[in-house]
C-alpha cells in the first residue's frame, strides 16, 4: 500500500502545522472523563485490548461494516456500550485466503494482523500481542538480511533485538510492512529514515531498563566503600585479609549524580533511603526528588562529592566530559562510577587517577569500544588503557550490564508490544524514533458516523489545504499534524461520514501528491 515510490519528491518544506484542537499527548489517556475504560484500550500488557484486530480490519467499508453493528446496537439491545477504533484498509490491501475458511469471519475481506517476533522476544509480550488479536510468531534467533527479504513478507510488524538488521534493501522488499518493534534500547539496526519514508513506524523501549542500572550503581557504591570485590579476589586465592582500614558505610557520604533524568533521578531516590546526602548537576533546572539539590556546576559537584556518578547520554556535549581535569577536581580518596556511555570519560585519565590513588576506586561498565557479541573479545586492542585497568585495586569492570535484568526484559516488552498495538489500532505514533509523535484523544462523541484519519505524508508545502478540501463537506472534530524531518504525520477525527464516502475519501486523500501511507480508522460499538 506505500505510495512513497510513485510519488515526485518534495519540492519545499512546511513548518509544523498546528492543531484545530489541542492534542492530549498521553496516548491511552487514564479514565478521567466518566468514560468507560474499554474506550481507551488497556492499561497493561496483561489486560487485552476490547477489540480484536481479526474482527477490526476490513478492506471494504461496505463488508463487516461497524455501521451495521451499530445499527444493531442503536437498536437497544446493548445497555452499556463503549467505543473502540479499528482500521479501515484499502480494497487491495493483500487478502488472506485462510481468514475466509475459518468459522465466525464475519467477511472474506477482513485480514488478520500479522507479527513476528524475532530474536526470543520475551514471551509476555508475545501472549499480549496474541490476546490482543494478532496472529505471532514468535522465532528464538535473529534472521539475515536474505531471510528477511523471503520470510517477512507475510508479515504486518516485526519486532527484534539488537542482532536482526532492517536495512533498506529489507524494506524494499517489504512494501506491506507497517511497524517495526525494536524490543531493546537502541535502533541502530534499523535504517529509520528509510523506513519512515516507506510508511513503517519504528518503536523502541529507552527508559524501561533505568530502575536496574540505579540499583546496580548503589550495589557498586556499597562494593566499592568496602573493597568488596578485592576481598572475594583475594579469599579465592586463599588469602584472609579481614581490614576496616580504607572500608567505609555509605550512610552520610554525600553522591555526586551527573545526569538528573530517568536513572539518576531513581537513584537519588534509593540513595537517600540508605542515609546519602545526594547533589546533582544537569544542564537543565530539574526539581529534586527528597532532599537532592541540584549544584550550578560541575565543578562544585565534583568538589563536594564522595561518589560520583555519570547517568548523561552520549552527545557532542558529554563525550569526554570527564578527563584528567576533571579527576584531579574530584575529592582524594572519592570513588567514580560510569554506567552510561563509554566516551563519556577519557580511560586514561581514569586509570592514572586511581594509580596515582588520588581516586580509591571506580566501576566501569561501558567504553568507548565494546564488543559486538557475547565471548571473548574484550582484549587490549579495544585501548591502552585496558592492561592499566586490569591491574588497579577497587575496580569493578562489567560488560555494561547496567540495564541487564529480567524486570527490565518483560518492561521493554510490555512497553514495545503496546506502543506497537496502539499504532496498529488507534494511529498513536507516541513512542516512535523516526515518525513525528502524534496523538489524539479518544473518541468521545456518540456520534456514529465518526472516523480518524492517519496520514503521514511528505513534509511540503499546501498539504494540509489539499487534506481540508477533501474534508471540507464533513466536521473536523480534533486535528493534529506534526513532522520531523522530510516526514509530517496528520491525525484527525471527522464526524459526519455516511458508509457509503469512507471508501471515495480513502481514494481521494491516498492519491495526494505529499502520500506516503493512509490508514483510515473508524470506531466500533461493542457491547461490555
Ligand atoms: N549501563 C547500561 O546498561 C545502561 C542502561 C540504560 C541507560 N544507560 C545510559 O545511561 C544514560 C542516562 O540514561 P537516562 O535514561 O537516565 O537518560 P535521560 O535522558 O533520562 O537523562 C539524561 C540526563 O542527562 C542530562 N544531561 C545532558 N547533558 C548533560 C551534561 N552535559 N551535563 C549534565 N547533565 C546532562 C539531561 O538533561 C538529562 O536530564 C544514557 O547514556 C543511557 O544510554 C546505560
Amino acid at each position: 500500500m506505500s505510495a512513497a515510490q510513485n510519488i515526485p519528491t518534495p519540492n519545499g518544506r512546511r513548518p509544523s502545522v498546528s492543531a484545530s484542537d489541542p492534542p492530549n499527548h498521553i496516548p491511552i489517556p487514564a479514565n478521567t472523563r466518566g468514560m468507560h475504560p474499554s474506550s481507551f484500550g488497556p492499561a497493561s500488557p496483561l489486560q487485552t485490548l476490547g477489540t480484536s484486530p481479526h474482527h477490526a480490519y476490513s478492506t471494504s467499508p461496505k463488508q463487516g461494516s461497524p455501521f451495521s453493528q451499530r445499527a444493531r446496537s442503536a437498536s437497544g439491545a446493548m445497555p452499556a456500550i463503549a467505543r473502540q477504533l479499528t482500521a479501515f484498509l484499502p480494497a487491495d490491501y493483500p487478502l488472506r485466503e485462510e481468514e475466509s475458511e475459518r468459522p465466525n469471519t464475519p467477511s472474506k475481506r477482513q485480514g488478520k494482523t500479522r507479527m513476528l517476533l524475532l530474536e526470543n522476544i520475551n514471551l509476555d509480550a508475545a501472549e499480549f500481542l496474541k490476546k490482543s488479536g494478532y496472529e505471532v510468531d514468535h522465532v528464538v534467533k535473529a534472521w539475515s538480511e536474505e531471510e528477511l527479504i523471503k520470510g517477512l513478507t507475510k508479515y504486518d510488524a516485526v519486532g527484534i533485538r539488537s542482532k536482526t538488521k532492517i536495512t533498506a534493501r529489507v524494506i524494499d522488499a517489504n512494501p506491506q510492512l507497517r511497524a517495526i518493534g525494536c524490543f531493546c534500547i537502541g535502533t541502530n539496526q534499523v535504517d529509520l529514515v528509510h523506513a519512515a519514508k516507506h510508511g513503517i513506524a519504528v518503536f523502541n523501549s529507552p527508559f524501561s531498563n533505568s530502575r536496574s542500572v540505579a540499583e546496580l550503581v548503589i550495589g557498586e557504591i556499597i562494593s566499592l566503600s568496602r573493597q568488596l570485590l578485592d576481598r572475594s579476589s583475594e579469599m579465592r586465592q586463599g588469602i584472609w585479609n579481614k581490614v576496616s582500614k580504607g572500608c567505609w558505610e555509605i550512610r552520610g557520604k554525600t553522591l555526586g549524580i551527573v545526569g538528573y533524568g530517568h536513572i539518576g533521578s531513581q537513584l537519588s531516590v534509593l540513595a537517600e533511603a540508605f542515609g546519602m546526602t545526594v547533589i546533582y548537576f544537569d544542564v537543565i533546572p530539574i526539581m529534586p526528588l527528597g532532599s537532592a539539590r541540584q549544584v550550578e556546576t560541575l565543578e562544585e559537584l565534583l568538589g563536594r562529592a564522595d561518589f560520583v556518578t555519570l547517568h548523561v547520554p552520549e552527545i557532542p556535549d558529554t563525550i569526554g566530559m570527564m578527563g584528567a581535569e576533571q579527576f584531579a577536581a574530584m575529592k582524594t580518596g572519592a570513588y567514580f562510577l560510569n554506567n552510561a556511555r563509554g566516551k563519556v570519560v577519557d580511560l586514561d585519565a581514569l586509570a592514572t587517577a586511581l594509580e596515582e590513588k588520588r581516586i580509591a576506586g571506580a566501576a566501569v561498565d561501558v567504553f568507548p569500544k565494546e564488543p559486538g557479541s557475547n565471548g571473548p573479545g574484550f582484549d587490549d586492542t579495544l585501548g591502552g588503557f585496558i592492561p592499566r585497568l586490569r591491574k588497579v585495586p577497587n575496580l569493578i569492570l562489567t560488560p555494561h550490564i547496567g540495564g541487564s535484568t529480567e524486570e527490565a526484559q518483560r518492561a521493554i516488552g510490555s512497553e514495545v508490544s503496546l506502543a506497537l498495538s496502539r499504532y496498529i489500532q488507534y494511529g498513536t505514533s507516541i513512542g516512535s524514533v523516526n515518525f513525528p509523535e502524534v496523538d489524539l484523544r479518544a473518541i468521545t462523541t456518540a456520534d456514529e458516523r465518526h472516523i480518524r484519519l492517519c496520514y503521514l505524508h511528505r513534509n511540503e508545502p499546501g498539504v494540509l489545504r489539499a487534506i481540508n478540501n477533501i474534508l471540507a463537506d464533513h466536521n473536523i472534530e480534533k486535528q493534529f499534524s506534526d513532522s520531523r524531518g522530510d516526514i509530517a504525520y496528520l491525525m484527525a477525527d471527522i464526524s459526519g461520514v455516511g458508509q457509503e464516502e469512507v471508501s471515495e475519501l480513502y481514494k481521494r486523500i491516498g492519491a495526494t501528491q505529499a502520500n506516503i501511507l493512509t490508514r483510515l480508522l473508524f470506531a466500533k460499538w461493542r457491547a461490555d
